[in-house]
């Protein structure tokens, strides 16, 4: 998985820089949700989620961070609730063991991304980045779950998992920009 690698390779460059790194502050503008998504490995989902939220307009860089923040929050509930009837769906036990793993998971990325909401909030941006990790190494754990413990198979939310790393990867990149801004 690219993004899996990209994920891991860019937290850590991340955390490096951030580390020697000052607080820059943030403008309102079009161009700063552009500059977010061009950095960004899918530009179109960038633009179509991030980009396309009424808030996004007018929103500075701690603004796009907080909003791709509440929509990871979204896209994990959505997942949430959906995961009873995927399981009730599946007759496979493995797949079914597999699926309530992923349940454990998205309930702990779930309180690490609300976590992250809060730390942004409070301007914590190394605590939001650490809070951010810990909850896509949450997802990471179901997207791989798929791949252990018996026969290779594709899981029925890895484009829930998918997300996740996408909306992952906006909030770093926000945050990114924040500490590093002239
Ligand atoms: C997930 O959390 C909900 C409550 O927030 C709980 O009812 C459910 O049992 C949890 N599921 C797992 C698999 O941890
Ligand atoms: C992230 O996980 C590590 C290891 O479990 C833990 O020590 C750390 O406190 C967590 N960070 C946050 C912000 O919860």
């Amino acid at each position: 998985m690219s993004i899996l690698k990209w994920f891991s390779s860019t937290a850590t460059i991340i955390l490096v820089v951030v580390a020697c790194s000052s607080f820059n502050g943030g403008e309102a503008d079009q161009a700063l949700i552009e500059r977010i998504c061009k950095q960004s490995q899918d530009y179109g989902f960038c633009m179509s989620t991030l980009g396309n939220d009424p808030r996004s307009g007018t929103a500075d860089l701690r603004g796009l961070a907080l909003i791709s923040t509440s929509l990871s929050i979204i896209q994990i509930q959505d997942t949430l609730s959906r995961l009873p009837d995927i399981i009730k769906q599946s007759t496979d036990p493995l797949a079914i063991h597999r699926l309530g793993v992923c349940q454990t998971d998205y309930n702990g990325s779930l309180v690490n991304f609300q976590g992250t909401y809060k730390a942004i909030s409070d301007n914590g941006y190394y605590v939001a980045i650490d809070f951010v990790r810990n909850g896509t190494n949450q997802v990471i754990d179901c997207h791989n779950i798929f791949r252990r413990e018996g026969p290779i198979a594709t899981s029925p939310i890895a484009g829930d998992d998918m997300n996740v790393f996408k909306f992952a990867e906006l909030i770093l990149l926000a945050i990114d920009d924040l500490l590093h801004r002239k």
